[in-house]
């Protein structure tokens, strides 16, 4: 068994525009390993989120094999793969997307897989992400900072292969936004994740591993 736990081979994504077909990505292939955090940065329109969307089987990609934890998911139908997607992959995004009416562990139990209780328990996370006080508190009393963390909670919640972050800061002044970032390198490190992360903040590219580049639907290394 390989330690990679998420490989895009061979990737390309177009879209329709105006007077054509616009190759947002083009033959883009891409391997992070357990314990990996791998960041990609890229202009305003680049394709980032269609990146993460296609690794995190949100959506399809027009050619090429996105395989995660060793489970290639070209084919599957569309029912296999939202299983598949709550077991194995876990998503924060650049707001938090907590439910307003939903106390803070009541938002982890929703998410929550059954068979995962054991290995990974809601207050062990509440706890590593200095947020076990937040446990009975709505969205609403809690500050951006917090919230964020909750959304980084879940994302771990059902001990997923891999952890996708769009733009995780985007809501968060510099330094929440730094330890934010911090929290999810952490717990990718701590439990063996192979984590991507998109952002425009240049100030936090130092606590991932490797840092991608996506232009002109190409992916470089720094
Ligand atoms: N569903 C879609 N239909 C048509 N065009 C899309 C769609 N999703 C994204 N695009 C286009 O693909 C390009 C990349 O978008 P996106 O992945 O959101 O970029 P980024 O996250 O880097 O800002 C943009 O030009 C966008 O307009
Ligand atoms: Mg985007």
């Amino acid at each position: 068994m390989s330690d990679i736990l998420l490989q895009l081979n061979n990737v390309t994504k177009s879209f329709a525009d105006g007077n054509g077909t616009q190759t947002v990505l083009d033959d883009i292939s891409l391997a992070v390993k357990a314990g990996e955090f791998v960041a990609i940065v890229g202009p305003s329109g680049s394709g980032k989120s269609t990146l993460l969307s296609i690794a995190g089987l949100l959506l399809s990609p027009d050619s090429g094999d996105v395989i995660i934890g060793g489970n290639t998911m070209l084919n599957s139908k569309s029912n296999i793969r939202t299983a598949f997607r709550r077991k194995h992959i876990g998503f924060i995004f650049q707001t938090h997307q907590l439910l307003p009416y939903l106390k803070t562990k009541d938002q982890l139990l929703l998410f929550q897989d059954k068979e995962y209780n054991d290995s990974v328990t809601a207050n062990d996370l509440l706890e590593d992400l200095g947020i076990l006080e937040c446990a009975n508190k709505y969205p609403a009393n809690m500050s951006g900072g917090e919230r964020q963390r909750v959304a980084i909670a879940r994302a771990f919640i059902n001990d997923p292969d891999i952890i996708l972050a769009d733009e995780p800061t985007a809501s968060l002044d510099a330094t929440r936004g730094r330890y934010v970032v911090e929290l999810i390198r952490n717990q990718t490190k701590k439990r063996g994740k192979a984590a991507l992360m998109v952002t425009h903040d240049e100030r936090v590219l130092d606590l991932t591993d490797r840092v991608l580049h996506l232009t002109d639907g190409k992916l470089r290394s720094m």
